[in-house]
């Protein structure tokens, strides 16, 4: 029977919901390109409850506990002493979420003797130091396309909210104002600007489709070509690398991994070589940016502005300079994390565990390190230290 710790991000701060919002949730079997959505035998949940939070359990635990397996849920995972820290020494299975992550650093990996798969019930297996995961024998794997179009759409509306001003402008409103002039002096048409994405994967892609339709001109890096036919269908620019791209854009956004070739990669040169008054993007990762280098570049005026959700280290702390640099369009990191999503990464992560008890492989597309090596979407999106 194995021990499954599981880390998720805190209750609300008046408990569980009662009620929600809306009633269901559209029924979504394929994404695009077809790869269905997640295929459990079963789920103990309802779609469109909150299940990423320590009491929604991601829904596993009668599935988990009927079949004789131990499950403890935490989100306490920092500092020594940590909830996190006690249960690992005996875990088999990690669940975390990039969400509010449970660093799987190499010294925890170090100690977690037990441990066979570290599953990301979400998108983006960085806080996983996967080169010890290979060199541990530890399978790693995450829900692929889970919340993809979930952040598509966030880029979509970080995009719009930072072009035309949006947020400053509804401050204006809560605020009892009415000063028009405020609110237009830093607010522009997205219609005819470049924009480009770093990295055209299920994400990236995504936003290339959604904003298209705003008659923008439409650029993009990535290690993989896209075929011909999207490329022409979306009138696209490829570039060889970023460092081409980004001085052509008014609007850049990234939707790569974090792994060694991304991490770092917006810098004080290359956020340099952007044009003056371009919207950087990143809901990927943190720190393929260099944090103080983007407060820098906003204060100059070298960037219009800056949205995204993703921080290092997440939580973020209090004092974090990103809360305060201005025209920023910051969010906790939500975007992959709606109730939408939620049901999803929640179904994903019982399939994988299902295949994982019965021994059947898990789907090639959800693995990011398997047998030592990187496999799947791994060998696909990442590389290791070693290339
Ligand atoms: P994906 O695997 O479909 O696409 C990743 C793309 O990045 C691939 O096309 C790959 O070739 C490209 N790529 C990798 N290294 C590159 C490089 N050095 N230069 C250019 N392109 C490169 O993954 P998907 O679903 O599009 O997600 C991408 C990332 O977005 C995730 O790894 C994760 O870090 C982040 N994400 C964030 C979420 C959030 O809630 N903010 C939720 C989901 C994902």
């Amino acid at each position: 029977m194995a021990k499954i710790l599981c880390v998720l991000y805190d209750d609300p701060t008046d408990g569980q919901p009662t009620t929600y919002a809306r009633d269901d949730l559209p029924v979504i079997d394929h994404y695009p390109g077809g790869q269905t959505t997640p295929t459990p035998q079963g789920t103990d949940f309802t779609p469109g409850h909150l299940l990423g939070s320590v009491s929604g359990e991601l829904g596993l635990r009668s599935f988990l506990e009927s079949r004789g397996h131990t499950l403890v849920v935490t989100s306490d995972k920092e500092g020594a002493g940590s909830v996190f820290d006690r249960e690992l020494v005996d875990a088999d299975i990690v669940i975390s979420q990039p969400f509010w992550p449970a660093y799987l650093t190499a010294e925890r990996i170090a100690t977690a003797k037990n441990l066979k798969l570290a599953v990301t019930a979400g998108i983006g297996s960085d806080h996983v130091d996967l080169d010890a995961a290979i060199s541990n024998g530890v399978t790693v794997a995450e829900v692929t396309y889970c919340n993809s179009i979930s952040v598509a759409e966030h880029v979509v509306m970080t995009v719009l909210g930072l072009v035309r001003n949006f947020i400053p402008s509804h401050q204006i409103v809560l605020d009892g104002g009415w000063n028009i002039a405020d609110a237009v002096s830093r607010s522009y048409d997205l219609e005819g600007m470049h924009v480009g994405t770093v990295a055209a994967g299920r994400i990236g892609l995504a936003v290339l489709r959604r904003l298209a339709p705003f008659d923008v001109q439409l650029h993009y890096t990535d290690r993989h070509r896209l075929p011909e036919a999207v490329e022409q269908e979306l009138n696209l620019t490829w570039h060889e690398s970023t460092a081409d791209m980004v001085p052509h854009c008014d609007v850049v956004t990234i939707n790569a991994p974090l792994h060694p070739e991304t991490e770092g990669l917006f810098d004080d040169k290359l956020i340099g070589t952007m044009k003056r008054g371009a919207y950087l993007i990143n809901t990927a990762r943190a720190k393929i940016v260099d944090r103080d280098a983007v407060d820098r570049a906003l204060r100059g005026g070298q960037l219009a502005g800056y949205g995204g959700d993703v921080w290092y280290p997440q939580p973020a702390p209090a004092d974090h300079p990103w809360r305060t640099m201005p025209h920023h369009a910051m969010t906790p990191h939500i975007s992959g994390s709606s109730l939408s999503a939620q049901a999803r990464y929640a179904a994903g992560t019982r399939e994988i565990l299902e295949s994982y008890f019965a021994g059947t492989p898990i789907r090639d597309e959800y693995l990011i390190v398997e047998g030592g090596a990187l496999a799947g979407t791994g060998a696909h999106s990442y590389s290791t230290k070693e290339g």
